[in-house]
């Protein structure tokens, strides 16, 4: 690829931790001494088993995880086989008949209270093995992952014996084993936001981790035994595709929740059709982050930086698409490189770094490509100096001008920290190009005009709207998609109805 460092540049960070000035660059700039998290303080086996029915239970195949930062192994963990996934549909069967749906909303509220409990006292340690396991900023873990999953079980066991209010007038009931196929970007926050409603609507759970990010579910898996939940009503499985598959067709499991690549998605759909079974998709985007001339500009760039450069850019509601002003674009050209200049790049445990590990192989593969057709393509490619640790999957940030809507990167979902900058003149435009995607699960509106905002979110097709703001998230606040982001919702009182026959 034509995009690496410049030889001879050097700057890495200095290991008496001081501050110093780096050299080898156009100009010296100050650098940072290094503040990397302690991991001391964490326990990992080398090898999970799965967990099925509250118990460890053996599998005949297991797969290394690596840290996609030094690539590593960390640990083996087992591959879940036609038969273990049966396994664990029977024992969270069982549990649903025996135990689970039988118990009063209250008493599965404090269970579920105790989890998030659990997981509070071990929040450090969750956040350190997560970012070791996919790559992503320790301060992203500690500050957002850890505590918003937390906060998803606090707020669901609020809900557990407050049923009849989300639903006044209704009859309800559980829906019986749920099944739960998770991506990589988010694994213990996916888990979360899907675990936590299923358990607080009476339901069971088989939920399978994506192929680079098992370990936290695995740390779930020893808070939930700590928790005394009933056995195999949470089980916990890993393994790659073909696993996700026999849970989605296992007869006995009757409602399937994913977030993923809308290519699975479709396949997911595909193979229930014709089956009773209830299904909520978490799919794709490419969403619009839009700037108008009256926006706080500087606000706007930090909010394009968290949009795009956020987990290095696997987020599937981030803000890919810039859409800018014609009147303000090359100032805001101008402030977003300065910006990118600053950020962070290199080992995701330093609380100093901005922009982690690319998760996988893979999937720096799949960026580098797309990245490379925009550049065939003629679009102008910007990305700063600096310099990528030799060992791991590193990309730059990296953004694009010159830049049609019919171009591949403003139209694929990258799921890397690339960003494709773009142009409008008014409104309607703007609205026009947003929705000019097959996807509508998110988008940003910057501007100073209240009237303005109320106009763009009723004619943006996509799930969820920020303006002034981008990827904040609250447990009550509903997430999920339109056309081929998907369909269903999590979070709030609407996604308790996703785990609930009304
Ligand atoms: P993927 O959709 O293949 O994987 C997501 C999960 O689905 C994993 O747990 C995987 O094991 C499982 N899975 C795969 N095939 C399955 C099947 N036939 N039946 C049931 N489960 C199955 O996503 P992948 O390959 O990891 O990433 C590919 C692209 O998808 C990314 O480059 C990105 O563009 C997009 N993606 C989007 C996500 C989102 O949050 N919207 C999350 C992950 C990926
Ligand atoms: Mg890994």
């Amino acid at each position: 690829m034509t995009f690496r460092e410049k030889p001879g540049a050097s700057n890495r960070p200095s290991s008496n931790g001081e501050v110093k000035i780096v050299s080898g660059r156009s100009k010296p700039v100050w650098e940072y001494a290094p503040s990397t998290e302690a991991k001391d303080h964490i326990s990992l086996k080398n090898r999970y088993d799965l967990f099925v029915g509250g118990k460890w239970v053996k599998a005949k195949k297991y797969f290394a995880t690596i840290n996609p930062a030094n690539e590593k192994k960390i640990a083996e963990v087992a591959s879940a086989s036609k038969e273990d996934v049966n396994r664990a549909v029977l024992a969270a069967d069982k549990a649903y008949k025996n135990v689970w749906s039988k118990l009063s909303g209250k008493e599965r509220a404090k269970y579920i209270f105790r989890i998030a409990r659990i997981m509070q006292e071990k929040a450090r340690e969750l956040a350190v093995i997560e970012t070791m396991d996919g790559g992503k900023p320790i301060k992203e873990s500690k500050g957002v992952d850890v505590p918003l999953a937390i906060a998803h079980f606090f707020y669901y066991a609020g809900w557990a014996d407050k049923l009849q209010y989300a639903f006044p007038g209704k009859k309800f009931s559980p829906i019986g084993v749920v099944g739960q196929i998770i991506p990589w970007n988010f694994p213990l926050l996916m888990a979360a936001w899907k675990i936590a409603p299923a358990l607080a609507c009476g339901n069971t759970v088989v939920i399978k981790s994506a192929e680079t990010t098992p370990l936290t579910l695995y740390k779930l898996a020893e808070i939930i035994q700590e928790a005394e939940l009933p056995y195999g009503v949470v089980n916990i499985l890993s393994g790659a595709g073909d696993t996700g598959s026999y849970i989605v067709n296992h007869p006995k499991v009757k409602k399937i929740a994913f977030t993923g690549s809308t290519e699975v998605g479709k396949i997911i759909l595909r193979s229930i059709a014709g089956t009773d079974k209830k299904v909520t998709l978490e799919l794709g985007g490419k969403a619009a982050n839009i700037i108008f001339e009256d926006a706080p500009i500087d606000q706007a760039i930090e909010g394009i930086i968290n949009g795009i450069y956020f987990n290095q850019g696997h987020v599937c509601c981030a803000g890919s698409r810039l859409f800018v002003q014609e009147s303000v674009k090359s100032l805001v050209v101008k402030k977003l490189k300065q910006r990118l200049k600053t950020l962070r790049v290199g080992d995701p445990l330093d609380k100093n770094t901005d922009v982690g590990a690319i998760n996988s192989k893979m999937q720096l593969n799949k960026i580098a490509e797309l990245v490379q057709s925009g550049i065939d393509e003629g679009c102008t490619i910007y990305q700063p100096e600096c310099v990528l640790p030799d060992k791991g999957f590193w990309f730059r940030p990296t953004f694009f001008t010159n830049t049609a809507q019919s171009n591949r990167i403003a139209q694929d979902e990258i799921f890397g920290p690339v960003l494709s900058v773009l142009m409008f003149r008014t409104p309607k435009e703007a609205i026009e190009k947003a929705n000019n995607t097959p996807y509508g699960l998110s988008a940003g509106i910057w501007t100073d005009k209240g009237s303005k905002i109320f106009k763009m979110v009723s004619e943006i097709k996509a799930g969820i709207i920020w303006s002034n703001t981008y990827n904040k998230f609250n447990p009550a606040s509903p997430f999920g998609g339109f056309k081929e982001s998907g369909f269903g919702r999590e979070g709030g009182v609407h996604g308790l109805k996703e785990y609930l026959q009304v």
